[in-house]
């Protein structure tokens, strides 16, 4: 059993890799294997919207980093995505990686079906609750689980390291970990 976290953030070793080490350190605890991707140093375009991935099914066309990070999410069972807020939305590092993941898998065998995941979200003041609801919509219409937690999980913090001083945004995702390794834990039984 294993479960993904990838960073949609272009800083390497800033807030949101903080907060994806804190929910995979409570995984790992659980027995869980984990294992984090970011995407600050992959090239990943936008969609083209060729509709090639309709024709050669699990594949897209476009000759970049995709297709490595997308094997590795399918060989997952448990997914969590994480984003700052840039202008009240997630990032578009991620959304490119989440748009062409999501088609490939529609047009082919609906990889992320009946898999856990949840994304978290950090900022320094606003949009993270539309941020969060953002990234759900992809799990959702991905037919995955997304587990709630003790609140949303979101935190707080500006320069790299500031989520750390934000107390309640780590127990919630302190919660949600502990939520996804019970559920994974339920659904492998
Ligand atoms: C281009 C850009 C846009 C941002 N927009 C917002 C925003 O809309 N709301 C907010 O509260 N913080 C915003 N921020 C701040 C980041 O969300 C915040 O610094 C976050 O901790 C960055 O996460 P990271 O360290 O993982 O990169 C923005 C930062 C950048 C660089």
């Amino acid at each position: 059993m294993k479960v993904l976290a990838i960073s949609g953030s272009p800083r390497p070793q800033g807030n949101t890799r903080l907060l994806l080490e804190t929910a995979l350190k409570v995984l790992e605890g659980h027995g869980i294997a984990t294992e984090y991707l970011s995407l600050h140093d992959k090239d990943i375009r936008p969609c083209l919207a060729c509709m090639k991935c309709a024709k050669d099914k699990n594949r897209c066309a476009q000759e970049d980093d995709f297709m490595p990070v997308f094997e590795t999410m399918t060989a997952s069972d448990g997914l969590i995505v994480g984003s700052p807020v840039y202008f009240g939305s997630a990032t578009p590092n991620l959304m490119a990686l989440l748009n062409r993941a999501g088609f490939v898998a529609r047009m082919g065998d609906n990889h992320f079906a009946r898999k856990v995941g949840s994304p978290i979200v950090v900022a320094r003041r606003a949009g993270v609750n539309f941020t969060y609801a953002q990234l759900q919509l992809w799990f959702c219409i991905s037919g995955m689980f997304v587990p709630g937690s003790s609140y949303w999980p979101i935190a707080y913090g500006l320069n790299p390291g500031e989520a750390a001083n934000d107390a309640e945004g780590l127990k919630t995702i302190t919660d949600l970990a502990d939520n996804i390794a019970w559920l994974l834990k339920k659904l492998a039984k």
